[in-house]
């Protein structure tokens, strides 16, 4: 145990390239990441470490004359070993800022950055209810809701009657379902069928023709970042993509870390996202490049931009502390904060902590020979709508 854990905690100023800290201890902001960089979500993990280091080398390594030291650990996408480096990053590293990633890590660490009124800033998790476990918690990735209740509006207006929902079986699927279903019945259509599938090494095939039986017009799609390519290729070897059914969904499942492998049997497919690699603002221009360029090749997503967000956050609120880096003092920075992303201009709602983004109707299309979501419609500042209906 002990030689895995060692194994698993990157220094990185190492992986960044930077010399090593000769700072003094209070002169060192210590950010602890929990990523998943192996197991059912790895590429996850990639893609938000990826945000990240692009954010620091854009932006240097010393905030508010403080020097940002980054210890990644590897939650191995199982939220019990998440809690567990967590501690052992508060305890024994005495991170002053936490980074987390995937919602089952997210929710198994909120106890723990109240106890320590730590910041938990999370970069991954789309699931709303993480923001309400911990009052230390800034949300800088997305929620399915968002999303979810986009394209269901998009849907039913666009002649959608009947669907069928295929999710992946955990918290972030079962949200992108309750949202999705709640929007499109209030606008006439009906749900056939809700068909889970599991979240680990899914097989698609089973439930792909389960859901056509049911002989639906449009699909539903939810499914994580990471599984976009499998579900594509498994949704045309079904002749799905020419059974007039409409595919639809969140962002992930036309996932821009995907989509350059997928068939162009994709193309027209209707998503609504938050982030696309073709957004078309100079900021995200010199995103993808610089993702690109750090990463073998690697196309900027929708994770990757919650780890360069996440960063823009803890910086700006280090800038605004004048380097104080009490939970209290972070948090109370955080709120209400807003800044241009790649993604296209964001805040942190004040109430909830909770990211307020657009969201945009994106159509899978060829663009110099390749494939991408090119966004037709803007949505402007969405708040979480599963928070919204609460208050
Ligand atoms: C999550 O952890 O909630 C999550 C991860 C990947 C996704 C969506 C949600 O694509």
């Amino acid at each position: 145990m002990q030689r895995w854990l060692l194994a698993t905690v990157i220094a990185i100023p190492a992986l960044l390239g930077t010399p090593p800290v000769n700072a003094g201890a209070q002169d060192i902001v210590k950010v602890g990441l929990v990523q998943s960089m192996t197991g059912g979500l790895a590429p996850v993990g990639k893609q938000v470490t990826a945000g990240i280091r692009l954010y620091m080398q854009q932006h240097g390594d010393v905030v508010a004359g403080k020097k940002i030291e980054i210890i990644l650990k590897d939650d191995t996408t199982i939220a019990d070993m998440g809690k567990r480096l967590a501690q052992e990053l508060i305890v024994n590293e005495k991170v002053h800022i936490l980074g987390v990633g995937i919602t089952p890590s997210a929710m198994a660490i909120a106890p723990l950055a109240t106890e320590a009124k730590i910041p938990e800033v999370v970069m991954v998790s789309g699931t709303s209810a993480v923001t309400e476990r911990s009052p230390y918690i800034v949300r800088t990735s997305f929620t399915l809701g968002q999303q979810s209740a986009v394209i269901a509006e998009w849907a039913a207006k666009n002649g959608s009657k009947k669907t069928v929902i295929v999710q992946s079986d955990w918290a972030p699927g079962a949200e992108a379902t309750a949202v999705f279903t709640e929007t499109y019945r209030a606008a006439g259509g009906e749900i056939l069928e809700t068909i889970k599938v599991p979240l680990a090494n899914p097989d698609f095939a089973p439930f792909l023709q389960r859901a056509r039986d049911a002989n639906p017009d449009t699909l539903f799609v939810f499914i994580p970042a990471g599984q976009a390519g499998t579900f594509a290729k498994q949704f045309v070897e079904r002749g799905l993509d020419r059974s007039g059914i409409r595919l639809i969904g969140p962002g992930d499942i036309t996932d821009d870390n995907d989509l350059p492998g997928m068939s162009d049997a994709m193309i027209g497919v209707v998503t609504a996202g938050l982030y696309s690699a073709s957004h078309n603002s100079p900021m995200n221009m010199a995103y993808v490049e610089g993702i690109k360029k750090a990463n073998n090749g690697l196309r900027a997503n929708f994770i990757s931009v919650g780890g360069y967000d996440g960063m823009h956050l803890i910086y700006e609120a280090l800038k605004k502390t004048r380097g104080k880096t009490d939970g209290d003092s972070l948090i109370a920075a955080m709120k209400g904060m807003a800044w241009e992303s790649p993604r296209g201009p964001i805040s942190i709602d004040p109430e909830t902590r909770e990211i307020v983004q657009n969201i945009y109707i994106r159509k899978v299309e060829k663009i110099g020979g390749e494939l991408y979501n090119t966004e037709i419609a803007t949505l402007e500042a969405v708040k979480d709508p599963t928070k919204a209906a609460k208050k």
